[in-house]
């Protein structure tokens, strides 16, 4: 939830900015902004909308001889999205600032400013902090910023420049994430790894309650007692190309067609031969029950990897909501583990799920995709999924890989109930995974195809049972969140208590059936909407005859039954595709939308 980048170095700050910008927008777009410092003065340019129309807008100002600024992408929390509550914030002379979190005493804050005489000109707790620190500088930019900090509460990541330091970066963090880039001769500050990867790939990670002093030459940490920190400088893994759309019309396209290789490296980071999870710390033996948490998408993971684990393994498995789960007191035993799923690891419920679960000795694996997040460095253990940056908003790569972690837990779990053929042939059937989803991916032009026909529906619905009823959750969410267009999901034994009255001639109705043992019963319930005029779109395996009942039919191949599910998600979210695109929308930044949800 927003994005922040600063510059320090030799060339035109703006530029790199503006590309900063670009490649962090997946964070928010409801506005864009830059400060730098020019001619003895800070000068903003700052606009709502979208990065782009930052570009337009600095093409008429001079910000000339620049080398130095700070840049946001907003997605908007307190104040609506306008030119006016747009980033960067001045708090008054001397500070400048951007933020990502949210201020939450800023009420009490203002209060206190306003006793000053210090007036916002803006609706945001953003321009709040930027006045405390201004109120509190005494040109000592670092006591300043600690002393304002231990006044804030709530979360954030600030970039600040303060005019008498034209040359430097000041930043701090707390709940919200912040990596400072090195390079030659410049150094940066940026929310995520991929807006610092054209330039360098050197990185340090800020801890909370240290403040960053960064020149271009330079990069100190401070603790508040004004010691100086040692810190290990990290190469990402990461490399530029996978941060670019390398000829694909989107981001989300290219990270459909990237699933093969990137399923392909999570599974071999973690089986050779004959075992799984070899190296991992995690220990496999749970006496007590597994509680998954996590939101969204990764909730739907968690949802599947319910059902994976509970058919290999036996061992009961509870998910829930990360926003529910840390409010409801959940009941918790000394041997239960919590597993917390995350593609950014910086998700503020499901953090907050993992501090709870700690709180109460509860041993705790983060399943995260983002190296050396919030998550994998606060939960008890970590099981990486190797999907690489994901820049659209709406995840799939991200959440495959999940899911083929959760199969693999599963299996691991599972392991001491099968004969060792057994479980060799489920981890041979686990190294051809990646083939199936290649083959997958040759089912674009049928989605296509059947996308374009429903291109104006307003309403779809998904059902399956079990597993497949798991994939339908995400296959309509994809939908709904791209394309704009209402869906549900529905275990489909559950349609006829109420829902199926929304069935009229012409609905199209995506029916998922991989578990053969209940292909039988979500054909009758394929029949009752196909009665009621519902144009019913299977996802099955080829030897399915649904062709009495269903309009059309997509068919699957899969290495086994339970790794069936994870097949059955790429032609819907190429379906989802395809129809966000023909509406012509934002595929990649849908509206209201931002990527890491650092907010509850
Ligand atoms: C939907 C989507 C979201 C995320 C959710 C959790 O396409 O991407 O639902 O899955 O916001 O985010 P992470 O996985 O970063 O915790």
């Amino acid at each position: 939830m927003c994005g922040i980048i600063g510059y320090t170095g030799e060339k035109y700050a703006p530029e790199i900015l503006i590309q900063g910008l670009k490649k962090l927008e997946y964070r928010g777009y409801d506005s864009a902004g830059i400060a730098v410092s020019c001619n003895d003065d800070t000068v903003i340019c700052k606009t709502q909308g979208k990065v782009d129309m930052l570009e337009k807008k600095l093409e008429n100002i001079n910000m000339r001889g620049s080398v130095c600024g700070i840049g946001h992408t907003r997605w908007a929390t307190h104040g609506e999205p306008s030119d006016i509550n747009s980033h960067p914030h001045s708090g008054g002379k001397n500070v400048t600032l951007v933020h990502n979190g949210i201020i939450e005493n800023y009420i009490e804050l203002k209060q206190m400013l306003a006793e000053k005489g210090m007036t916002p000109v803006s609706e945001t707790d953003t321009e709040i902090a930027a006045m405390l620190i201004e109120s509190l500088y005494d040109g000592d930019p670092v006591k300043t910023i600690f002393s304002a900090i231990s006044q804030m509460h709530g979360s954030f990541a600030l970039g600040i420049m303060f005019r008498d330091f034209p040359d430097t970066i000041f930043a701090v963090r707390r709940d919200s994430p912040l990596i400072i880039g090195v390079g030659e001769n410049e150094n940066f500050i940026a929310s995520d790894i991929p807006a610092i990867l054209p330039y360098t790939k050197k990185y340090y990670l800020m801890d909370e309650n240290e403040v960053a002093v960064i020149t271009k030459s330079q990069v100190a940490f401070t603790d508040e007692n004004g010691r100086n920190i040692q810190k290990k400088l990290l190469t990402a893994a990461w490399d530029e190309q996978s941060a670019q759309k390398s000829g694909y019309k989107h981001f989300m396209l290219k990270e459909i067609h990237e699933q093969p290789k990137v399923v392909a490296d999570t599974i071999s980071a973690y089986k050779n031969k004959t075992e799984l999870f070899e190296d991992c710390s995690f220990d496999f033996d749970i006496t007590g029950r597994i509680y998954i948490t996590a939101c969204g998408s990764a909730m739907h993971a968690a949802l599947l990897g319910k059902q994976m684990i509970e058919k290999l393994a036996r061992i009961p498995v509870s998910v829930e909501i990360a926003s529910e789960f840390r409010y409801n007191d959940p009941i918790l035993d000394k041997d239960d583990i919590v597993i917390a799923i995350s593609q950014s690891g910086e998700t503020a419920d499901t953090l907050a799920a993992v501090r709870l679960a700690k709180s109460k000795g509860i041993r705790t694996l983060g399943i995260v995709n983002v190296w050396g997040s919030t998550l994998a460095r606060e939960a008890d253990d970590v099981i990486y999924t190797y999907a690489g940056p994901e820049i659209c908003v709406a995840t799939t790569k991200a959440y495959l890989c999940q899911t083929v972690v959760l199969a693999m837990l599963a299996l691991r779990l599972g392991r001491h109930k099968m004969e060792d053929s057994q479980y060799c042939a489920e981890l041979e059937r686990l190294s051809s995974l990646s083939d199936y989803i290649s083959k997958a991916l040759e089912l674009d032009d049928i989605c296509r195809q059947l996308a374009s026909k429903n291109l104006k529906a307003e309403h779809q619905f998904y059902i399956g049972r079990g597993q497949d009823y798991c994939v339908c959750t995400e296959a309509s969410l994809k939908l709904k969140e791209i394309s704009y267009v209402h869906s549900e999901s529905y275990a489909a034994g559950e349609l006829k208590h109420g829902t199926i009255s929304l069935i009229v001639d012409g609905t199209p109705v995506i029916a998922v059936m991989t578990d053969r043992s209940r292909i039988a019963k979500t054909i009758s319930n394929i029949k009752e909407v196909a009665s009621r005029g519902a144009a019913v779109i299977c996802v099955t395996y080829d030897d399915i005859d649904v062709s009495d009942f269903c309009r059309d039919k997509i068919v699957i191949d899969a290495p086994g039954e339970y790794l069936a599910p994870v097949i059955a998600n790429i032609p819907l979210q190429l379906y989802a595709y395809h129809i966000a695109d023909g509406r012509g929308n934002d595929v990649d930044k849908p509206r209201n939308l931002a990527k890491s949800v650092t907010v509850e």
